[in-house]
């Protein structure tokens, strides 16, 4: 069964079912929940949330939904009736789409927005995406603007975390991929902190994928990183969701 304590949830970025279902059995007591992405659910489809379901277990569907709000709206409307737990929009796609998210959930669902991709870096906001404000001022815009539109909460960078929940208080989920514990492989992660940062910062709930994937001992390394956010918790004095 999963850790109702845990703050940990794995990104379960295999491709396919049976990997998955192997992993989350074996990761479970250490997990607040798992994430199944766009390579999972491509392959797999809502039976691979089912399975999740079927083993106890909490289901962020992280699609990144991203399109008129009419399609975002129905998409959202879909995924909640599949029972997830929480999934997720580009809050980049507008107040109107993020709204037509909120509405799709009914509150049954956690609808969280997606600021800037962990993997982004300023330069590239700027050059690529063409954004005038910094990484920083950008990701605190989108996310005033996600709560706005009537989100739970976003998913954010680590080095953001402290400014969002300065600016959006203590009820706004934040969820933090891009955490390394100490000396792990940065992958193409750019802005990372250990999952401890990230807690004692005011993350609610951090995403791990690789350095738990890629472990000789997923087991112990799940252990690890759900003792080193406890270790945070309990000594952050920041108020948060629960
Ligand atoms: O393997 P790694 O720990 O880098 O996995 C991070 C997970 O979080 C991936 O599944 C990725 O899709 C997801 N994610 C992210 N950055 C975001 C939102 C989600 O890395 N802003």
């Amino acid at each position: 069964m999963p850790d109702p304590t845990s703050r940990l949830i794995v990104a379960l970025d295999v491709p396919t079912l049976s990997e998955a279902t192997d992993l989350a059995r074996r990761l479970a007591p250490h997990l607040a929940g798992v994430k199944i992405g766009s390579q999972l659910f491509t392959a797999e489809g809502p039976r691979a949330v089912h399975a999740m379901h079927d083993l106890g277990l909490r289901v962020f569907l992280d699609l990144k939904f991203h399109d008129i709000p009419n399609t975002v709206g129905g998409a959202v409307a879909a995924a909640t009736s599949l029972g997830v737990w929480m999934l997720n929009v580009h809050a980049s796609g507008g107040p109107a789409m993020m709204a037509a998210a909120a509405t799709g959930a009914g509150g049954r669902t956690l609808v969280l927005g997606v600021t800037v991709l962990t993997s982004v870096e300023e330069k590239d906001l700027q050059a690529t995406l063409g954004t005038v404000r910094t990484l920083r001022d950008h990701v605190l815009h989108l996310a005033r603007e996600a709560k706005a539109a009537g989100l739970d909460g976003v998913v954010a960078s680590p080095h953001e975390i402290a400014d969002i929940r300065q600016a959006c208080g203590p009820g706004f989920l934040i969820v933090t991929p891009g955490v390394r514990p100490a000396g792990a492989e940065r992958g193409d992660q750019r802005r990372v902190m250990t999952p401890g940062e990230a807690i004692r910062a005011g993350a609610d709930y951090v995403v791990v994928g690789r350095p738990i994937l890629a472990a000789k001992d997923p087991v112990e390394a799940a252990q690890r990183i759900t003792d080193e956010c406890r270790l945070g918790r309990a000594e952050s004095r920041e108020p948060r969701a629960e």
